[in-house]
């Protein structure tokens, strides 16, 4: 492309203003982003995903004076909840202005807008002046990337990445349906249902995946690493362990505990004690140990309960889509 400006910000929102693909880092993970006001362009993410083209994006926006652009009919909660966690990793599902394309919303009635609490993304947005579709920069079905050499991994040279470092979130946004009577959490991240429920002042209910059936992170087997994945209790670790290693196969394990014994044929990786840093490497975690050719990963399932909500979905989703080749 003739004339591109050197500086990568400046090179990025004149690449999305001419309907190409930008890879950028957010607060939660990186994205792939287009001009979501061009199908073309949009369109592209699809292709280089390898996504089903009825999994609708998220629109990153500006600031929350964008809001009314893309949503309709907004209820004063969303309002509330843009002001109170915006820049940051809260996706609205709102209802949509009809100028929105399908293709970016899967054909529904609905639109998914979020602002991203990262200085680089909230600069292009800036520079861009409009709204970003943007999914997580991987394949479809696989690991989320959160450093721009994991997108460059995923999605090869081709694709032009805005570098800002590793995502200091790790895991995708919290989404929140607001367009129904009843509100619902459709995917948990890092802000959790109390946090949402102390600003509105009311219980918002976790959806299960039956009524969330559109939302492609809610598919069973997501974020998956191609090693199979075992989650097990802290007390099945050290049994599951020594199993592996007695029939001689190589593992992984990610555990919050320390090494108990030391054999040629396992890695193990401390895993930290709280949800934000588990979060934050998760995803660096899972690729890198996927990356040592064993025959396992054998993760310690954490604590249960709303602090590690997030993070034990992500688990879930990695055990039972790891191993198999994904469409
Ligand atoms: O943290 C994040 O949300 C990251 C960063 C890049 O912003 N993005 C992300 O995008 O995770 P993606 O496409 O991998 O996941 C977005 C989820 C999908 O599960 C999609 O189905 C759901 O949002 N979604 C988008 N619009 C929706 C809508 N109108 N109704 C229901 N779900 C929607
Ligand atoms: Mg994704």
């Amino acid at each position: 492309m003739p004339d591109m400006p050197a500086f990568p910000l400046l090179r990025a929102a004149e690449l999305l203003r001419a309907g190409e693909l930008v890879a950028f880092p957010t607060e939660t993970v990186y994205g792939l982003g287009a001009d979501a006001s061009n199908p073309a362009a949009v369109a592209k993410i699809f292709a280089a995903k390898g996504r089903p083209a009825d999994h609708p994006l998220i629109v990153h926006l500006p600031d929350p004076g964008h809001l009314d652009a893309w949503a309709r009919e907004i209820p004063d909660t969303a309002r509330q909840l843009a002001a109170a966690f915006w820049p940051g990793p809260l996706t609205l599902i709102l209802k949509r202005q009809p100028s929105v394309p399908d293709a970016v919303t899967g054909g529904q009635d609905t639109v998914g807008l979020r602002v991203p609490g990262h200085q680089l993304a909230l600069a292009l947005l800036a520079n861009f002046g409009g709204g970003i579709a943007a999914p997580s920069a991987n394949k479809f079905g696989r690991i989320s990337p959160t450093t721009a050499e994991h997108v460059r991994e995923e999605l090869g040279e081709s694709v032009f990445v805005l570098d800002g470092g590793p995502c200091p979130v790790g895991i995708e946004s919290t989404i929140l349906d607001l367009s129904g009577d009843e509100l619902a959490i459709l995917r948990p991240g890092s802000i959790t249902p109390e946090a949402i429920s102390k600003v509105l002042g009311r219980p918002v209910a976790v959806a299960t995946r039956a009524s969330a059936p559109r939302v492609s992170g809610s598919l069973e087997a997501h974020y998956a690493p191609r090693t199979p994945v075992d989650l097990v209790s802290s007390d099945g670790l050290i049994f599951a362990v020594r199993a592996a290693l007695a029939r001689q196969m190589p593992i992984a394990v990610l555990s919050s505990q320390a090494q108990p014994l030391s054999h040629e044929l396992l890695t193990w990786r401390q895993a930290p004690a709280l949800p934000a840093p588990f979060a934050q490497e998760l995803y660096a975690t899972l690729r890198s140990l996927d990356g040592l050719g064993v025959a396992r990963i054998v993760i310690q399932q954490p604590p249960a309960g709303e602090a590690w909500a997030a993070v034990n979905d992500r688990l879930r989703r990695a055990a039972a889509g790891a191993g198999a080749e994904q469409a």
